[in-house]
């Protein structure tokens, strides 16, 4: 039997005022894999992401996690089957501290125990440093916010983490620490799907890549076969 993916999205399609944001979408992630998606703005990654967390419920086709399957359900109870997502714009309580921000994420969670302890190793995890910890979350900089959203996402420890353009417009600086910790991430062995238009930085995060156009995955494969394919280049220049 084959062993059940991560995540497989079947023939999902979803419009909004008429333009089919996916359209009979199909991707499989196998467990312990980090996949990355590239594909030209418009061509429905955030909304792919979206539709596997719960906040869009797809017309048509069918989502699943470990093999139950999840579309119609609320982000909060797919967030609990080990669904992490960091967003493209960082969405931080700018009024509390780091580390009220990562214990806050304790909420959604059952086993509360330890809550500070564990939201300090993560800043340790994810690179922040701990004196950063009683600073106002608002008075950091954009890519310590970024790492911020990363510690978030990771507290309830899932088995499956999202990201979206986690390096687009980071200080180089930070930009390095975000992929040295989604790399360390893949190598603990968990499910990344990472969609990222920075080819360097997503190659260094991904065992494969997929490619997406118009709504649906036109290729997916060695990361570098297919950032060579035509159709990505054709795809990005519109020639
Ligand atoms: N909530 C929404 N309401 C209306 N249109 C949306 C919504 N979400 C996505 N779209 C549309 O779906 C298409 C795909 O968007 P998106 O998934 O954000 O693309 P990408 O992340 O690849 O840039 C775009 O045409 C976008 O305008
Ligand atoms: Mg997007």
């Amino acid at each position: 039997m084959l062993d059940t993916a991560a995540i497989e999205v079947e023939n999902v399609s979803i419009t909004f005022d008429g333009v089919r944001a996916l359209d009979r979408c199909t991707l499989r992630v196998e467990k312990g894999e980090s996949l990355g998606i590239i594909g030209p703005n418009g061509s429905g990654k955030t909304t792919l992401l979206n539709v596997i967390n719960g906040y869009y419920r797809p017309e048509d086709g069918r989502v699943m996690i470990f093999g139950r399957r999840i579309d119609g359900l609320p982000p909060h109870r797919i967030s609990r089957m080990g669904v992490g997502r960091v967003f493209q714009v960082t969405n931080v309580f700018k009024n509390m501290t780091v580390l009220e921000n990562i214990m806050a994420q304790g909420v959604w969670m059952k086993e509360r125990k330890n809550l500070r302890s564990r939201a300090l190793e993560i800043m340790d995890l994810v690179g922040l440093p701990r004196n950063l910890k009683d600073e106002l979350a608002g008075n950091v900089s954009g890519g310590q916010q970024k790492l911020v959203d990363i510690a978030r996402a990771l507290l309830p420890q899932p088995e499956i983490l999202m990201l979206d353009e986690p390096v687009a417009g980071i200080h180089p600086i930070i930009k390095e620490k975000i992929i040295e910790v989604v790399d360390r991430l893949r190598r603990d062995g968990k499910t990344l799907m990472v969609v990222s238009h920075d080819i360097p930085s997503i190659l260094r995060m991904v065992d494969r890549l997929a490619f997406m156009n118009a709504g649906s995955i036109l290729m997916v494969g060695d990361p570098d076969e297919v950032r060579r394919s035509s159709k990505v280049v054709e795809a990005y220049l519109g020639v």
